[in-house]
């Protein structure tokens, strides 16, 4: 049979549409969609995270969106916690200022609005929230926004007027219970953030997209509180994606 080529819109389709269903427990999954016209089928290995038979071309552009995105949507956990952060290549998310915009490429920004689409919760700290003021939509892609929460613990939001529809939690030991009924978990930083998740053993995978720019100093991805010596720390096994000229490293925590 011969194979047929499909566009990044009608993958990302498949992969909302996966998303939304119930997929078997079982570690091959089979995926029989009728997107636009086009029949796909493909056989995904949950295991080993390759898609094992396909009826599509895969181009460079069409394998990595579900090598990125099929692990995630295709997950058999309840609940899964997943971080984004993008650094510089001396490890910062943002200036001493506050100033990140932008220090990822448009391609990367759009990888961001793909985690919100396929999440059903999206945590971004309170200095994110005073600082960015984040819309923390899908504007750039299809798909549902998430449902907003800020990660508070030193209570700065109590003097400030939050909209309603957005939630504010303050203790991060309260974050699994209270998130419990949700599937997929979107952490999008700051660093302090995105450290006490790492700290708290929560986070199941983390972006990180690693920009070519150099800042010398800033607010840094992440925060050690104690010493640690480095032959204590583990080495996390990463998948490389080009994005743009920006890389990004998908870690499996
Ligand atoms: N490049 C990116 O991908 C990216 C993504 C998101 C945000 N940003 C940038 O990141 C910056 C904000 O990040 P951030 O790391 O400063 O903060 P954050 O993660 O946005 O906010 C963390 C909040 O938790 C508090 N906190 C953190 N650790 C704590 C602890 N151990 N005990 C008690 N309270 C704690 C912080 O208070 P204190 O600050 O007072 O400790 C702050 O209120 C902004 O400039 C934003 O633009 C970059």
């Amino acid at each position: 049979m011969s194979k047929i080529s499909i566009t990044k819109k009608i993958a990302w389709s498949l992969i909302l549409k996966i998303n939304a269903e119930n997929i078997n427990k079982n570690n091959l999954v089979r995926i029989n969609e009728t997107i636009c016209e086009n029949e796909i089928n493909i056989s995904y290995d949950r295991k080993h995270n390759h898609i094992e038979e396909s009826n599509l071309i895969l181009n460079e552009e069409i394998s990595d969106l579900f090598n990125i995105f099929l692990p995630i949507v295709c997950s058999n956990k309840k609940t899964q916690f997943i971080a984004h952060i993008a650094q510089s290549l001396d490890g910062f998310i943002a200036t001493d200022a506050g100033e990140s915009k932008y220090i990822s490429g448009k391609h990367n920004i759009e990888h961001i609005h793909r985690l919100r689409a396929i999440s059903d919760v999206i945590i971004v700290g309170a200095n994110t929230y005073i600082e960015d003021k984040p819309k923390l939509n899908t504007r750039l892609v299809e798909g549902n926004s998430p449902i907003i929460y800020i990660f508070d613990p030193k209570k700065v939001l109590k003097k400030m007027k939050v909209p309603s529809e957005i939630n504010v939690i303050n203790d991060m030991n309260l974050i699994k219970s209270e998130l419990n009924r949700y599937k997929t978990i979107y952490v999008e930083g700051g660093g302090k953030t995105i450290s006490q998740f790492m700290k708290k053993n929560i986070l199941d995978r983390i972006h990180i997209c690693l920009c070519p720019i150099i800042l010398g100093g800033g607010r840094p991805s992440f925060i050690q509180d104690n010493y640690v010596s480095i032959n204590d720390l583990k080495s996390h096994h990463a998948q490389y994606y080009k994005m743009g000229s920006d890389v990004l490293l998908d870690l499996k925590i």
